[in-house]
């Protein structure tokens, strides 16, 4: 198998935990007789800094002659005052739409040896296993009209049919591979499209009766998800609602360092780190690479439908941390400090360990 993969490392910690996805990849690869030809480009900041633009057509027509995409992170406070269309998040608004990247997966699993990194008390988090289902190319991010001027500032929050009805599917067809259960997150109390988005979502779970299908306010939802984690599974929600949300799961699994995510669509892929570009630390080799690798094992087994190479990854990365291995982020004390690049070795020593295991038959997968 020959795949093309574009990476778009971006700004600030981006490259530094691309790189280290990448070395990942390539072991992966190597062990499972595939080969990956990669393609770096810009995008964000220093898209603009090159081009004017955060992204341009060359970069866009690379992803569309791709099988995967990598994203590191894009952003910088230097970029923070230039118009809407011009920042680097705007790059990713973009790509997101033209890609038709509607399904945004994000998943928050807890790790249990960094119970103790997350602000939540262990007890409360332990054996949660979360997957938001976030729509990515709809709602108040895209809607028009939008815009401001001196007195007052708007935007238009809108969903077409079509765009609930897709979304509502993917996150069903999920809920079937797992406990059958959808927590459909909205704000119909209030909201007129929120209103719509939970009548089309019933309606599309009329051909879903095998999966338990409940509704909640966005605003419960925040409280619920920090209060209870364990009584979710599949939160399938709005593109702002779940901009914030899962934010608010990345503290499940300690840090939003550790938060990985798959942007599909009907015929492309995109993969990142739920994190952002971190400026204050770029460049020192403190970047936490694991929510990048743990992006390209959900690359492995939904682009590559290689699951057991996928697995391989995320118990790599299980056994990294089991042996105490942690950049600052989610450092505690009786843990190692140690760099990007260190936790990353560890994560590809462990992954040719695991990997020789399971060939013996030790590890099952
Ligand atoms: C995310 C980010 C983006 C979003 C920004 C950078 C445009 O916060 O992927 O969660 O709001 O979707
Ligand atoms: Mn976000």
């Amino acid at each position: 198998m020959n795949l093309k993969i574009t990476l778009l490392p971006g700004d600030g910690i981006g490259p530094e935990v691309v790189s280290a996805a990448v070395d990942v990849m390539k072991v992966a690869a190597e062990k499972f007789n595939i080969t990956l030809a990669f393609n770096e480009q810009l995008i964000g900041g220093c898209s603009y800094e090159k081009n004017g633009v955060p992204l341009t057509e060359e970069v866009l027509r690379a992803c569309y002659d791709s099988d995967a995409i990598l994203l590191g992170a894009v952003g910088g406070y230097q970029w923070d005052t230039l118009p809407q269309n011009l920042k680097p998040e705007a790059a990713l608004l973009k790509l997101r739409k033209a890609l038709g990247l509607f399904t945004n997966i994000r998943p928050a699993k807890v790790y249990s040896s960094l119970l103790s990194s997350s602000s939540l008390k262990p007890e409360i988090l332990k054996g949660t296993d979360l997957i938001i289902f976030r729509e990515l190319t709809g709602d108040v991010y895209f809607g028009e009209p939008r815009g401001f001027d001196d007195e007052k500032g708007w935007n238009t929050m809108i969903y077409h049919r079509f765009e609930v009805e897709r979304i509502a599917k993917s996150a069903f067809e999920a809920a079937r591979k797992r406990s059958k259960r959808v927590t459909s997150v909205d704000k119909a109390n209030v909201l007129d499209c929120s209103q719509f988005w939970r009548k089309v979502v019933h309606e599309v779970h009329k051909d879903y009766q095998d999966i338990t299908l409940s509704d909640m306010y966005v605003d419960n939802a925040a409280m619920q998800i920090v209060r209870d984690p364990k009584q979710f599974d599949v939160i399938l929600t709005q593109n702002l609602f779940g901009d914030i949300l899962s934010d608010i799961a990345a503290m499940i699994t300690g840090s939003l360092g550790m938060l990985p995510s798959a942007s599909l669509g009907a015929k492309y892929a995109l993969y990142e780190p739920v994190h952002g570009s971190a400026p204050d630390i770029a460049g020192q080799g403190k970047a936490n690479p694991l929510a990048a690798i743990s992006s390209a094992a959900m690359m492995f087994a939904y682009s590559f439908q290689m699951s057991k190479a996928a697995k391989l990854i995320e118990a790599a990365i299980d056994k990294t941390l089991n042996m105490g291995y942690r950049t600052a982020d989610i450092y505690s004390p009786n843990s190692i400090l140690a760099s990007t690049a260190q936790v990353k070795d560890a994560v590809i020593e462990n992954f040719n360990q695991i990997y020789d295991e399971h060939a013996l038959g030790v590890f099952t997968l």
